[in-house]
């Protein structure tokens, strides 16, 4: 997810992350609440910096993507990097908060932390999303009973 201060390049950053191999499967401009922050970082659940997060995330809308890859969680991951821009600047020159991340804080963007955070995430963005399950019968009998629908 991009965060708010990354909304203003997110033409360069979208074109980074097709770069890096990721296939942008779904991508959704949203405007989060309390809830839905309060849902996306329920592990934070009673930590100082879970009101900052409330109020940096629902300032201006975000940008949701579902990210497809080998290894997407943890390859995403590393592309972010180290939730401190500054540290990120020294250990990962190359990544995302590295070159758009201010501090601690405002850190541009957001990465689930392994597959089942990514699912449970991801359904918050795309509610009813098939993670995984894109097969070809499912898709074959939806066109299949549209033809049937067409046909005199
Ligand atoms: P996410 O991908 O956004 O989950 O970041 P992360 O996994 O690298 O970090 P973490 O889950 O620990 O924290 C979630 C987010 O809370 C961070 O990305 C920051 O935006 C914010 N945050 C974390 N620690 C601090 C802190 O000490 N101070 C402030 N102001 N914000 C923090
Ligand atoms: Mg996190």
């Amino acid at each position: 997810m991009l965060k708010p201060d990354a909304m203003d390049r997110s033409d360069e950053i979208l074109n980074l992350i097709k770069d890096h191999g990721f296939k942008i499967a779904k991508m959704k401009m949203v405007s989060l609440d309390k809830g839905d922050i309060l849902r996306l970082y329920k592990e934070h659940e009673g930590k100082p910096f879970l009101g900052f997060l409330v109020n940096y995330l629902t300032t201006s809308p975000c940008l949701a993507m579902e990210l497809v890859a080998d290894n997407a969680v943890s390859r995403w991951m590393e592309f972010v990097g180290p939730t401190d821009p500054e540290r990120a600047r020294v250990e990962v020159p190359g990544s995302l908060r590295a070159l758009y991340g201010r501090d601690k804080g405002y850190n541009a963007v957001h990465g689930s932390n392994n597959e089942e955070d990514s699912k449970r995430e991801l359904d918050i963005f795309f509610p009813s999303t098939q993670v995984g399950n894109l097969s070809a019968p499912h898709t074959s009998a939806t066109l299949e009973g549209t033809l049937c629908i067409v046909k005199p």
